[in-house]
């Protein structure tokens, strides 16, 4: 980033903060000639201004007067008295325009947030409703992200101002605000006269207005009028201080099967597989006559297809995804600050499309984590945390969550007294930084009237609003020590979607879920540690202890080499079952399982069975159960180490190994083929955390009590714990040495009564 000080036709001191080097080449002789350009001086950083009515706003990092660099660059301006006052004037007025954006633009470590719907209300109501938030504690509010129709009301009639008031008011009551691109939920008129941006169902029918999501994300029209839509609101907002980062549009979920989007899809795959013969050998499409003698022959899968098809279908959904949000981005990017992050609101396990592809041009990943029916299970809950986290692979935010209850289950159940804050602690323990409540206030009609509020329709607080006020309060006590911290962690689980679209199509058994097959490996190690990542199998593994792959059941040579260098340098690779059957297409693999790892391993899967009933399972660690899927595994080598066998059940597998272990260069690689019951899953974990010297801080922590580790690194290293009562009795806890609880401001202790779903924040 470049900033140029310059002074307009009136000398005005004027700051351009230009992105690219080639933009000024590009402005320089058009946009500035006649008037003065200074550079940058080294010791001033100024991350973003604005221009709004003529007065000009500085964001600054750390601040260097200007006055040594401007008399030894332009020596003529200090010669004219007029010009001379006009500059000091200038730099007076700028001083303290530094001086108090300095101050009130101080961003929180902490976020808490809320959704905001300004245009579903009066204005005269707006800052009502702020006042409220700011006694929260609230500091953004995400607003726009519904309100085309609002912004603009007819075809390239676009209206702004209510959103820059609403903009203003937030900034006046220290609020910040995240935008929301609003092409969920394209307005009326737009698809009365654009009929085809409207999606079509897979049965044919085409969307009608009235819900949301229902444009089709291929439509390069509709692109265009979300684009055109984005562009506009990044004009008006994007140096707007107080505005922070950008959604776009809101929680990616539908597909189109229409004519066009077929199209697209055949297109897709010309360029991947370059001839029909390529395509039709990976497919294996002389199996019931499927073979593609031209390439608009080529279906959208709808129900059971070729699974081959089936998993490029969903791998160029994920394109789309990405080029669909890549539009808007472009928008963004040409208009606003690059200080203004850009984000997308996933939606944790969901798979409708690849989220490390889509989120490879975000700044930011969040998600909205709902429970929905019941209650906060931690583990299989903290999981999903640990899965936005590594779409970057560092701190992510909570965009949505549910304040109390939702209204899309079969049971909207509340979340109980105390659990609404557990949550927001067990986020920020995770590495978000920012926990956000959908929403503000209930919509008198539209489809959501049910959903939990802090607000009532009355516009008065509901009794969940003083705990959020609680957690408001917590955020900006403890913030400080919790900034620029995240999880580090000595384990990585590997988490594809490939892998699990490839096991969904097929499970072979209902039960096998992929989720919860990954679930049973991570719940009983998470207990026993405050920190494990999930990322995709391409992410650097070096820096671990310990990669976990659950479920990687399409193994490419690339991935198998990427596995056996982490291995070889040093690392411990446990595979489960149904690794490595399927190459990269989707085929089977013509070598058993798990194919290209089978020789480091020095064992292979001799035949898998399903299980109609569990089987018994002895050794190393301890005698149980195994349920769903059982593999036989057979060593082909001396040195391969036999942890568990199967006893007595199909015949087939009576006595025959179940994981096997084996040292390979300075690492080890363990194959885990069956789904482990609960108690030995915990006996596996135990034996790995000890074998791989995995660090315990906190020891005997209690059942149902989560230790959350962030870590800060460079000047100031600090460890913090963030340690949770998940149960409904009070628990007693044990700290490894003396630590000052950080909510409760007390002087160090080495062990404390947590109170039932309560929350203390350690440091030393
Ligand atoms: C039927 C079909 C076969 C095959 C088998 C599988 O019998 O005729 O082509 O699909 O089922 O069980
Ligand atoms: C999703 C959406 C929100 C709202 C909530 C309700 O997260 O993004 O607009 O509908 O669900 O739970």
């Amino acid at each position: 980033m470049t900033e140029i000080f310059y002074f307009d036709s009136k000398f005005r001191l004027r700051i351009k903060v230009l992105r690219f080097t080639s933009e000024i080449h590009k402005r320089s002789e058009a946009e500035w000639s006649g008037k003065l350009a200074l550079r940058k001086s080294k010791g001033i950083s100024i991350s973003f201004w604005t221009l709004q009515s003529g007065e000009l706003k500085l964001h600054v990092n750390d601040f260097t007067p200007l006055f040594h660099i401007l008399p030894l660059q332009f020596p003529r301006l200090f010669e004219d008295p007029f010009m001379r006052t006009k500059l000091f004037l200038t730099l007076f007025f700028l001083l303290c325009s530094l001086l108090s954006i300095a101050q009130t633009a101080q961003q929180p470590p902490l976020y808490l947030g809320t959704a905001w719907y300004p245009e579903q209300w009066p204005q005269s109501r707006w800052d009502a409703d702020l006042e409220l938030m700011q006694k929260a504690g609230i500091r953004f509010v995400r607003v726009g992200e519904f309100a085309w129709s609002t912004m603009e009301p007819a075809e390239g009639k676009f209206d702004l101002d209510w959103l820059d008031r609403a903009v203003t008011m937030a900034q006046k009551r220290g609020i910040f605000v995240v935008l929301g691109t609003p092409s969920a939920a394209p307005p009326a008129w737009l698809t009365q006269k654009y009929p085809d941006t409207l999606r079509v169902e897979e049965d044919g029918r085409r969307a009608v207005h009235g819900n949301r999501q229902h444009f089709s994300f291929t439509s390069p029209r509709y692109r265009e009028l979300a684009h055109r839509m984005a562009a506009e609101m990044a004009k008006r907002f994007g140096h707007n201080p107080n505005v922070i980062g950008w959604q776009i549009d809101n929680e990616y979920a539908t597909y189109s099967f229409d004519d066009y989007t077929r199209a697209q899809f055949q297109q897709w795959l010309k360029a991947k597989y370059n001839t029909l013969d390529n395509l039709n050998n990976h497919w294996t499409t002389a199996y019931w006559s499927q073979t593609y003698f031209t390439w608009d022959e080529i279906p959208i899968p709808i129900g059971w297809n070729n699974p081959a098809l089936m998993l490029d279908w969903k791998r160029f959904c994920s394109d789309v995804y990405r080029a669909y949000q890549k539009t808007q981005l472009d928008a963004i990017h040409q208009y606003a600050d690059s200080r203004q992050w850009i984000t997308h609101n996933f939606m944790g396990w969901f798979d409708g499309f690849d989220h490390y592809t889509v989120s490879a041009d975000l700044d930011l990943a969040s998600w909205d984590n709902y429970i929905g029916k019941g209650h906060l299970n931690p583990w299989t809950n903290g999981i999903v945390h640990d899965l936005t986290r590594g779409f970057k692979r560092k701190n992510f935010w909570v965009m949505e969550t549910q304040p109390g209850n939702v209204n899309w289950q079969d049971v909207n159940n509340s979340l109980d007294k105390g659990e609404v804050r557990e949550m927001a602690w067990h986020a920020i323990g995770h590495g978000s930084d920012a926990v956000s409540y959908w929403q503000w206030r209930s919509a008198l009609g539209g489809q959501e009237q049910y959903h939990g509020t802090l607000a009532g329709p009355d516009g008065k607080p509901v009794p969940l609003y003083d705990e959020v006020a609680q957690i408001g309060s917590e955020f900006a006590k403890v913030g400080d020590i919790l900034r620029g911290t995240s999880p580090v962690s000595e384990i990585a689980f590997l988490h594809s979607y490939d892998d699990r679209w490839s096991i969904n199509f097929q499970r072979h058994h209902k039960e096998f879920d992929p989720i919860g097959y990954m679930n049973s490996f991570y719940t009983p190690l998470r207990k026993l540690t405050d920190s494990i990542d999930v990322v995709s199998p391409a992410a650097p593994l070096e820096s671990y202890k310990l990669v976990v792959a659950p479920g990687l059941n399409l193994i490419s040579a690339a991935e198998a080499k990427h596995l056996l260098d982490f291995v070889q340098n040093g690392g411990h690779l446990m595979l489960g079952a149904r690794s490595g059957l399927k190459d990269e297409y989707n085929a089977l693999n013509t070598t058993r399982q798990p194919g290209p790892l089978a020789q480091a391993l020095g064992a292979h899967v001799e035949q898998y069975y399903v299980l109609d009933q569990p089987v018994p399972v002895t050794g190393d660690i301890g005698g149980g159960d195994a349920k769903i899927w059982a593999e036989y595994l057979k060593a082909d080598v001396p040195d391969v180490r036999v942890l568990a066998r199967y006893g007595k059940s199909n015949g087939w597998l009576d006595d025959q190994p179940a994981i096997v272990t084996r040292a390979v260069g300075k690492g080890q690689i363990t194959y885990v083929g069956t789904w482990l019951s609960d108690p030995q899953m915990t006996a596996l974990a135990r034996w790995l955390i000890q074998s791989d010297k995995i660090t315990q801080r906190f020891t005997d922590v209690p059942e149902g009590v989560e230790i959350n580790r962030r870590d800060a690194t460079g000047n100031s290293p600090r460890e913090i714990f963030i340690v949770i009562n998940h149960t409904k009795e009070s628990k007693h806890i044990k700290l490894p040495s003396p630590m000052r609880e950080q909510l409760r401001g007390n002087a160090p202790v080495s062990e404390l009564e947590l109170a039932a779903r309560d929350v203390a924040i350690f440091a030393k």
